[in-house]
């Protein structure tokens, strides 16, 4: 069997060592260079089992990905459709976007899968995408690796976190951390509020732990609009360290499931689907 495997908007930990479970069951593994960018212009290489194993318990894509919107455009979408029809099976990892692009192969006649990879973990149907639990976990790590130290001068800290539009990582690091305040969508914007609680944090002597999701407001200007307050706010951007963070060992666990059944589904020619955790611990297939 010809397997082709692509990786497709914001790499997420976890894809590389989902590509190395699934293709340890296969001769035949290729992969198109950076997603659908590498569909359509035909850069489609084979996969050497070798080389994959070294990165399988890294972060990124050693298949590379890109975001590339020319696929929805037809003489493009062409292109890759027509290569995508030389694979018995063509696997493609990402979010919402690469959802909506092999739903497109799918009802072009191509065999394909879909599973949820994206940090950001909004892909619709899906309790959890591989690479939610690494990025919560280095908000996590970041918080209370840096917070110690904020807590010895009292002072702010604004910490940054992913997610695009949608809260859950912002939500889960806030949580976990017990932090004092979370900014996880614009109606959070209460200022007053926020200066409260950091100038009761300073009357115990203590620092202050504010969780801020991406794309609601520039961290300069929020932290302008704090600053007003007679107190030191520091900002910490939590970003790529979570999308380019070293894999948990959950996160592997969960690639490795979801690998294996992929594997099952290719075995079973059972395609135009996607492969996701429609609960934590359950796996689901549902049509594209
Ligand atoms: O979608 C994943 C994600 O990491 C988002 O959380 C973030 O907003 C975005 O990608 C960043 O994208 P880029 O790599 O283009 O800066």
């Amino acid at each position: 069997m010809k397997i082709l495997v692509l990786c497709s908007g914001g790499d997420a930990p976890g894809m590389n060592r989902f590509i190395y479970t699934l293709s340890k069951n296969f001769d035949d593994v290729y992969y198109a260079y950076k997603g659908f960018k590498g569909l359509v212009e035909g850069d489609i290489r084979k996969l050497d089992h070798s080389e994959i194993e070294k990165v399988k318990d890294e972060a990124g894509a050693y298949i590379r990905s890109s975001r590339y919107p020319e696929f929805k455009e037809k003489k493009y979408f062409l292109k890759g459709l027509k290569n995508a029809l030389k694979f018995d099976a063509t696997i493609v990892l990402g979010g919402n976007g690469s959802q909506k692009g092999a739903k497109e192969l799918k009802e072009n006649g191509v065999n394909v899968l879909f599973v949820p990879a994206t940090i950001d973990n909004d892909v619709e149907g899906a309790e959890y995408s591989m690479g939610f639990d690494t990025a919560v976990y280095q908000g996590v790590y970041t918080v209370e690796n840096s917070m110690p130290s904020f807590h010895t001068f009292s002072k702010t800290c604004l910490y940054k976190v992913m997610g695009r539009y949608c809260p859950k990582i912002a939500e889960a690091v806030f949580e976990k951390t017990n932090a004092d305040y979370l900014i996880a969508s614009e109606s959070d914007l209460k200022y007053s509020k926020i200066k409260k609680i950091i100038k009761e944090n300073e009357k115990k002597d203590k620092g202050t732990a504010i969780i801020v999701k991406e794309k609601i407001i520039d961290m300069d200007e929020l932290k302008n609009k704090l600053e007003a307050y007679p107190t030191q706010i520091r900002v910490q951007t939590v970003g790529y360290l979570q999308r380019g963070g070293k894999p948990t060992k959950m996160e592997l666990k969960k690639a490795d499931q979801i690998a294996n059944q992929t594997y099952k589904l290719i075995k079973a020619q059972i395609f135009g689907n996607s492969v996701m955790f429609e609960k934590i611990e359950k796996i689901a297939v549902k049509p594209l």
